[in-house]
């Protein structure tokens, strides 16, 4: 296993913008590099252990909602501490349970070296017990969004579909997603730089709030 960090000092934890570190692994699926993953979207997550009660729960709904991130051309990929044969029992397991099988790559990563590339356990952290880490990669590589949870709150997979649909418009449209936004609501404008576009506007907030006029949802 090797990570090919581009963006220093990755050890205190990557930000939005940056690039994700690049890196080779074992996992489930067999040997995955994360640049060959990139000209489509990959949403990267880490979860605290195998063989525990709310990341089977996250497992068992992401391969149910498989199908909705391949619609968005969205590649899957969990990171763990456990070992592959670890990975493999706990699959069969949830398959045997929920009926589900998880056909995204699960990566090992028993050294961390991959888990502190990316920040998702601090520098001097000898376990992993408490990340549930989610990067939102976009096809040139860049982290476009993260979100972290405690080991005891599970992620909303409807939410992360949710800012994989935004960060895909806001993309498509040059636009912006205001607050609750859901695929088939308007965005919004970004705000001029024009002191001019400033006082021309008819009414006092157009310049820097209007709406993009919204299209049909997928
Ligand atoms: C869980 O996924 O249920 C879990 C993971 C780590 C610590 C506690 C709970």
């Amino acid at each position: 296993m090797s990570v090919q960090e581009t963006q220093p000092p990755a050890m205190s934890g990557l930000r939005i913008g940056d690039t994700a570190p690049d890196f080779e692994a074992r996992s489930t699926t067999g040997p995955v590099k994360l640049s060959a993953f990139r000209k489509r979207w990959l949403i990267l997550f880490s979860h605290p252990a195998d063989f525990t009660p709310v990341c089977t729960t996250e497992f068992v709904e992401l391969s149910r909602r498989a199908d909705d991130f391949a619609a968005r051309d969205c590649a899957l990929m969990a990171l763990s501490v456990d070992s592959l044969f670890s990975h493999f029992a706990w699959l069969r397991l949830i398959r045997d349970r929920f009926d589900v099988e998880v056909r995204f790559p699960i990566v090992e990563d028993p050294t961390l070296v991959i888990g502190r590339a990316f920040g998702m356990v601090a520098a001097g952290d000898y376990d992993s017990a408490t990340v549930r880490t989610t990067y939102f990669i976009d096809p040139k590589g860049v982290i476009r969004a993260m979100t972290c949870y405690p080991a005891n709150v599970g992620r909303s997979i409807p939410e992360m579909l949710r800012t994989l649909d935004a960060l895909q418009r806001v993309d498509a449209e040059g636009a912006l997603a205001p607050a609750n936004w859901t695929p088939g609501d308007a965005l919004l404008r970004a705000p001029s730089h024009d002191l001019d576009d400033v006082y021309a506007a008819e009414n006092g907030a157009d310049w820097f709030y209007r709406d993009v006029p919204a299209k049909a949802p997928r």
